[in-house]
């Protein structure tokens, strides 16, 4: 699982993801769900910073983008209007021997790659999970998990439209749970069945539709850029006429550049009037507002920047994940493994570390720890430890990409004075406990914007 360009072995990053509580194989104690996963302590405070960064860009900041929160499962009619329950699917073969599963487009071989076996015809199969509701499993009572956060947006169009009493252009933005029954999943979190989304819905004016593409497209590649995901590892890519979905116009993924080749973490598609439309036929609801210029209702275009959240993490662990040969104080070279990432992700943002467990450290430290984990300065998160040697919990820090660790020694009782260390230099200075909020939020901000 080596990558030519970018030396990160999967199964290393898996496991430093395991072992520090960002990502756990999903119901482990039984042996694992092939791929679902779940967030530890660490990986659940990352992809709340993500989550909120997002909103704040794609919603706070905005003047006309408006925050959702619809179901997971909805009325079984949306998603046969939506085109769902006869075109979200993949070409699908079997091997006639071992019954292993391929996607046919994804294919190189024409036989089995598992046993060698004989591969049956290609078949369509439907992406979408099916679930039924109350205690009757009838298909009267079928439907489905949704495959995207997108439908919940489009039937709220109108309640949306009402309460903020307001025409195109606007936005409606919602994060949560996806799922889609994939034929072949992989690459650790980068395609599973169960995934978090962060969409937006950008309602436009139909003749404005190209000049609002273009600008979510930039707008969606800064936001990357601002995570700190470096531009040589990024790239907009348009969809050639026979990839696109079938409600899109045009659409343009952001692809980052994984260990095995580049990858979709967003696509900005142009979804035309394809779901307002149908929605507005099937349902009776008359899904238009009035375009003054134009002087006529007309059903407005949707451009949809569409983020998968779990890809985002991917990208983030795999840009941020170092390692290198460091000489240690007793002259041993050694492998230091580090996480950099912006603090502006990172999960723990300052670890408060007393050189010995002795009370008097102790103590001394404890409360630098509260007056920090308190601040309205920085509102960070901050870790204490004190077990084992200093050098394995700076690993430990570095490992979970902590940006300063904060040492307590017993100079400190004397000199009221601490010892700030910087992950990325490892650089150690002194600096007065007096002055250490403000030292701290200073060099956050400095490495947030490095
Ligand atoms: N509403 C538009 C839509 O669903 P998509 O390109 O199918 O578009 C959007 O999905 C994003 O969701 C992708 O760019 C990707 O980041 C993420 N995504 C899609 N399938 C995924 C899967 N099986 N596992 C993890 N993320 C996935």
């Amino acid at each position: 699982m080596t990558s030519p360009n970018h030396q990160i072995d999967l199964e290393e990053l898996a496991s430093l993801a395991k072992r520090r509580g960002f990502v756990f194989q999903s119901s482990e104690i039984y042996g694992g769900l092939a791929s679902t996963w779940d967030y530890g302590p660490l990986g659940i405070e990352l992809k709340r910073k993500i989550k909120e960064l997002w909103w704040n860009q794609f919603v706070i900041k905005q003047e006309n983008i408006f925050g959702l929160d619809s179901s997971i499962i909805m009325h079984p009619k949306v998603w046969d209007v939506s085109g769902h329950t006869s075109n979200f699917s993949d070409p699908l073969v079997e091997c006639k021997k071992c019954n292993h599963r391929y996607r046919s487009d994804q294919m190189t071989e024409s036989t089995c790659s598992n046993c060698g076996g004989e591969l049956g015809e290609s078949r369509l199969f439907n992406l979408m999970f099916k679930t039924f509701l109350g205690p009757v499993e009838d298909n009267t009572n079928a439907t489905y998990l949704r495959p995207e956060t997108a439908q919940g947006i489009f039937v709220n169009f109108l309640n949306v439209k009402n309460t903020i009493n307001r025409n195109p252009p606007f936005g409606i933005a919602q994060t949560g749970k996806s799922f889609r029954n994939e034929i072949t999943t992989g690459n650790f979190i980068f395609r599973t069945r169960e995934f978090e989304m962060m969409e937006m819905e950008f309602f436009v004016p139909p003749d404005e539709d190209e000049k609002w593409h273009e600008y979510w497209i930039n707008h969606s590649f800064d936001w990357y850029l601002n995570l700190g995901l470096s531009k040589n590892r990024l790239r907009i890519r348009e969809h050639d006429q026979t990839e696109l979905a079938h409600y899109s116009k045009a659409t343009h993924d952001i692809e980052y550049l994984f260990p095995w080749g580049w990858g979709e973490i967003a696509g900005i598609a142009n979804r035309t009037n394809y779901d307002l439309t149908a929605h507005s036929d099937q349902s009776g609801k008359d899904l238009s507002y009035f375009d003054e210029t134009l002087k006529q209702h007309v059903i407005p275009y949707v451009i949809e920047p569409s983020f998968g959240l779990d890809r985002v993490i991917m990208a983030l662990l795999i840009e941020a994940y170092k390692e290198e040969t460091v000489v240690s104080s007793k002259g041993k070279e050694e492998t230091r493994t580090s996480l950099k990432l912006s603090p502006v992700v990172a999960p723990v943002q300052v670890a408060v570390l007393p050189l010995s467990k002795k009370d008097v450290l102790s103590e001394l430290a404890r409360e630098i720890y509260k007056n920090l984990k308190f601040s309205e300065l920085i509102k960070p998160l901050v870790y204490y430890d004190e077990t084992q040697s200093i050098g394995r919990r700076y690993r430990r820090q570095d490992e979970i990409g902590t940006p300063l660790c904060v040492t307590v020694d017993f100079e400190s009782l004397d000199d009221k004075a601490v010892t700030i260390r910087e992950r990325d230099s490892m650089n150690q200075t002194r600096i007065p406990i007096n002055d250490l909020e403000n030292e701290i939020v200073a060099r956050l901000s400095h490495k947030a914007q490095d």
